[in-house]
C-alpha cells in the first residue's frame, strides 16, 4: 500500500487525477471503476478540466460504478446515477453506452448484480478503481463484517452511513434508502490498481485502522492491505492518526519522477 499525504483535499485530488489521466492517455479503452459521495468530487472536476482544456480524451472508456441505492429511479436527484452524469459523465466525452451504473430499479436484484459482474468480465475487467472510505471503514458499501469473497449484491446499510449519508437528505437519516447494490470486496479486490481518496479528520480514525490494524472483516477497507497496486490519496487531516506518516511522507519525497503518475 502506497500512502500520499498532500496538504488539502484540492492538492490530493490534483495529484490522483494525474494518475487517471494518464491512464486514460496510455490505454484509451481503459475500464475505470468510479465512486460517489463528496470526495472524489474535485478529482471529477480535474478529469473534466483536463478533458475540456487539455483534451483528454473519454470516447473508448469504460466505466462501472461501485454502488446504488436500492428504491432510487434513476432521475431522483440523490441516486448515484444522477450524481455520476452531473458531476462528470456529463461534461466529458464519454460514450453512454459504455457507462454502467447498478440500476436501483432492478425488479430482480440477484439477476441485475450477477449480470453487473458479467458486464465486467465482458469488458475485460476494471483498470483502475477510485475508492472512498465511509467512517466505519466501508469500502463501496461493502459494511463491517462483508466476506472479502463478495461479489456484487444487495447490501443493508449501517446506520453510522445512514447517518453520514444523511447530509445529502435534506439532513434527514429516516430518507436515506437502507439498502444498496454495491460491487462485492472480491470484484474490487480484482481491480488492476486501486487509487482511494480520504479527507478530513473525520476519516482519520478509518484510514489508521485500514493502513495500519489488522487485516479484519470488521474494517472491510483493510483488505486492501492484500492489493498489490493500492495507492491511499489522503490529506493532512485524514492522516492524523497515522504511526507511521513520516515515512509515508519521506517514501513519496524519494519518488523518482517516471514514478510519479504510475
Ligand atoms: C460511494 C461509496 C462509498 C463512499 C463513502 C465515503 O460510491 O462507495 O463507499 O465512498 O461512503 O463517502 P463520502 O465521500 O461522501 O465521505
Amino acid at each position: 500500500m502506497e500512502i500520499i499525504i498532500q496538504s488539502d483535499a484540492d492538492a490530493t485530488s490534483i495529484t490522483a487525477a494525474r494518475m487517471v489521466a494518464r491512464l486514460v492517455k496510455e490505454k484509451p479503452h481503459a475500464v475505470l471503476g468510479l465512486a460517489t459521495g463528496s470526495t472524489p468530487l474535485k478529482l471529477y472536476q480535474e478529469l473534466v478540466r483536463l478533458h475540456q482544456q487539455e483534451g483528454l480524451d473519454f470516447s473508448g472508456i469504460t466505466t462501472f460504478n461501485l454502488d446504488e441505492y436500492i428504491g432510487l429511479p434513476r432521475d431522483h436527484e440523490q441516486s448515484y446515477y444522477s450524481f455520476m452524469w452531473e458531476n462528470l459523465f456529463s461534461q466529458i466525452n464519454i460514450q453512454p453506452q459504455n457507462v454502467f451504473i447498478p440500476d436501483g430499479m432492478a425488479a430482480d436484484v440477484p439477476e441485475a448484480c450477477a449480470e453487473y459482474e458479467q458486464a465486467i468480465l465482458n469488458a475485460g475487467g476494471i483498470d483502475l478503481q477510485v475508492l472512498g472510505i465511509g467512517s466505519d471503514g466501508h469500502v463501496g458499501f461493502n459494511e463491517p463484517t462483508s466476506s472479502f469473497a463478495s461479489r456484487t449484491r444487495i447490501k443493508t446499510l449501517t446506520r453510522q452511513t445512514l447517518k453520514d449519508n444523511a447530509r445529502f437528505f435534506e439532513g434527514d437519516e429516516t430518507q436515506v434508502p437502507h439498502h444498496c447494490i454495491t460491487m462485492g470486496i472480491g470484484t474490487i479486490m480484482d481491480a488492476g490498481c486501486i487509487l482511494m481518496l480520504a479527507f478530513g479528520e473525520k476519516k482519520a480514525q478509518a484510514i489508521a485502522s485500514m493502513v495500519e490494524g489488522p487485516v479484519a472483516s470488521v474494517v472491510p477497507a483493510s483488505i486492501l492491505q492484500h492489493h498489490a497496486r493500492a495507492k491511499v490519496f489522503i490529506d493532512e487531516a485524514a492522516a492524523t492518526h497515522l504511526k507511521r506518516a513520516d515515512y509515508y511522507r519521506w517514501v513519496y519525497e524519494g519518488k523518482p519522477n517516471w514514478q510519479l503518475d504510475a
